[in-house]
């Protein structure tokens, strides 16, 4: 079974998406057989960042109904398995989150690694990602919206029996605007397991359709994404 963790934060656009792509190929080049899930209904992405292009079958099918989970499963950079969501706005209105659960339970047992793209936000959609799984890291930029949002994230988690086991810290600038990361520890009561830097070799990765791990293995965030697949690696029973 897969140590199952969900990447949340109810503030939109802090790196959750990429943190997912980055962190699941960097462990998957060390050998681990991980599984990336991207349960953004409406807003998919996750299969662009990894340059997965558009695929036929997805979530949205599985969840239809119309479609068998192994059918969208597909292949990305060093072996990581994803399974994308779709960008059709029919295909939306056809998803039913009540069979998400045993798309859960299978996609563990296929996998020593599940790592959940959530979607932003608190809604039905986000609540759903998150008590899919045991754990959650907390995904926050270092300003005061993400860091408040976070800790909303991080309550509701612990309404919901999900363990908040950590932070992420994104697009770190290093300057005297940024919260600084004892800061950010203290205020979520939580330890800061990566900082990941600003760095234009991820909006060029993005661009490029590569994940900066393989893109530009030597650049700063790499290296940090690098850095905590490691100790995650480490840190699992499994492995
Ligand atoms: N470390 C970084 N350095 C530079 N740019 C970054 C970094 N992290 C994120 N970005 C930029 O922020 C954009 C948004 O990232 P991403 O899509 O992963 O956020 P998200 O939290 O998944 O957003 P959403 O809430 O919409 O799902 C990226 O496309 C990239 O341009
Ligand atoms: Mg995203």
């Amino acid at each position: 079974m897969a140590r199952i963790i969900t990447f949340a934060s109810s503030k939109g656009g802090t790196g959750k998406t990429l943190v997912v792509a980055n962190l699941g190929v960097a462990m998957a080049q060390l050998g681990q057989k991980v599984m990336l899930l991207d349960t953004d209904i409406t807003m998919a992405n996750l299969a662009i960042i990894l340059g997965l292009g558009r695929q036929k079958t997805t979530l949205h099918e599985v969840l239809a109904g119309e479609a068998r989970i192994s059918k969208a499963i597909y292949n990305g950079p060093h072996g990581v398995m994803v399974v994308p969501s779709g960008i059709s706005l029919n295909g939306i209105q056809r998803v039913r989150l009540d069979r998400l659960k045993k798309v859960v339970d299978e996609l563990a047992r296929k996998s020593e690694f599940l790592l959940i793209d959530a979607p932003s936000g608190l809604g039905r959609d986000a609540i759903v990602a998150l008590t899919m799984a045991q754990e959650t890291f907390l995904v926050v930029t270092p300003d005061i919206a993400s860091l408040s949002n976070a800790l909303r994230t991080k309550i509701v988690a612990e309404r919901f029996g999900v363990k908040p086991a950590g932070v992420i810290v994104t697009r770190a600038t290093g300057g005297h605007v940024d919260i600084p990361g004892d800061e950010i520890a203290s205020t979520l009561d939580l330890p800061v397991l990566a900082t990941i830097p600003e760095d234009q070799e991820v909006r060029r990765s993005v661009a490029f359709g590569e994940p900066v791990v393989t893109f530009r293995s030597g650049s700063p965030a790499a290296r940090e994404f690098k850095r905590l697949a490691a100790a995650l690696v480490k840190a699992s029973p499994a492995s």
